[in-house]
């Protein structure tokens, strides 16, 4: 009778364990953009990190900065009957026919930080940040530094047709808009890369009068900046003084620029979009719960005042 009794328990026991595997991902595919910034390695970390902690086989695709291989990832991620897909899209437009596919298939698509132009019943959820808000608190934060003196600005772009290079322009140029005193006299894609970024800097610096004319660089992302600096200071230019320089991700080696007094400004994007996105996935596969369209992670500015070098002893390990 108490062999039987533990025998039922133990079936019981084995059945809910299977029910609670089986109502959850076990296999999920990850089409990752590349690894051209600080930022996007911490996030490809995290994700493997998170996925590990749930015991989640993630297929990991790197796309190397192409659609096209984002695109033969989800296929081949449908082919196989993941459970669910998270993908950081490289640009947004282009993805219909796909996300089209995945939706037949029945497989749950989840946005990573950055969004697409499809009609949002191809996805599941997107997590990400406020992107416009980023780029006016970058821009909010060189009108303020400038109490009202007349400058002119240079901009890195992201990666051209990427919804952060899109919208973190559209919100720069909002919050100087109206500010006669700051003028973007150039702009240009740096591809969210620190090689690319040295060298449109290195072009906007020949092209203003070595650099004299510039006061201020606006980076939409801190790799882009760390390029642009290195190429300040070869012109014989401080950064950071002679060039404000405000950027986003607040990776690790901004921190070090910025306690080094050649970076003055920073937007945090966090690399952890993956524990949102699991959360949400678990939740819509034991009852079917819907999230929300849009999961908004937090964007927080870091300025010189804030201990950068703490601050990057505190960040320097965590997969950047
Ligand atoms: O989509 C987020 C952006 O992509 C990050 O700011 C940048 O570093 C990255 O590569």
């Amino acid at each position: 009778m108490i062999l039987k009794q533990a025998l039922v328990g133990a079936g019981v026991a084995a059945s809910m364990l299977m029910m609670s595997s089986s109502v959850f991902a076990q296999t999920v595919g990850f089409s990752q953009i590349g690894s051209e910034s600080g930022w996007r390695a911490a996030e490809t970390t995290l994700t493997q990190q998170q996925a590990k902690n749930r015991g989640i086989d993630l297929k990991f695709a790197d796309a190397q900065q192409k659609q096209e291989n984002q695109i033969k990832a989800l296929r081949s991620f449908i082919a196989q009957g993941v459970d669910a897909i998270l993908i950081a899209p490289v640009v947004a437009t282009g993805w219909d026919s796909v996300l089209e596919e995945a939706k037949e298939a029945e497989i749950p698509v989840i946005l990573l930080d950055r969004m697409v132009d499809s009609s949002d019943d191809l996805y599941l959820t997107a997590v990400g940040s406020d992107l416009v808000h980023e780029g006016s608190v970058a821009g909010q934060w060189l009108v303020d530094a400038l109490g009202g003196k007349d400058c002119n600005v240079v901009e890195l772009q992201g990666t051209t047709g990427s919804s952060p290079a899109i919208d973190r322009k559209n919100g720069f140029e909002q919050a100087i808009s109206g500010h006669a005193n700051v003028k973007l006299i150039r702009s240009q894609t740096g591809d969210f890369t620190r090689t690319k970024g040295k060298e449109v800097m290195e072009s906007f610096l020949k092209a203003e009068d070595s650099g004299k004319n510039i006061c201020a660089l606006y980076a939409h992302n801190d790799d882009m900046a760390v390029g642009a600096i290195q190429a300040i200071k070869e012109a014989g230019l401080k950064p950071g003084e002679d060039i404000l320089v405000v950027s986003i991700d607040a990776v690790p080696d901004i921190f070090q620029a910025m306690a080094a007094g050649e970076a003055n400004a920073t937007v945090e994007l966090t690399p952890n979009m993956a524990g949102p996105a699991f959360d949400a996935l678990a939740a819509y596969m034991k009852d079917g719960t819907m999230p929300p369209k849009f999961i908004q992670t937090e964007s927080k500015l870091y300025t010189q005042a804030d201990d950068p070098q703490a601050v990057y002893e505190q960040k320097k390990d965590l997969g950047y």
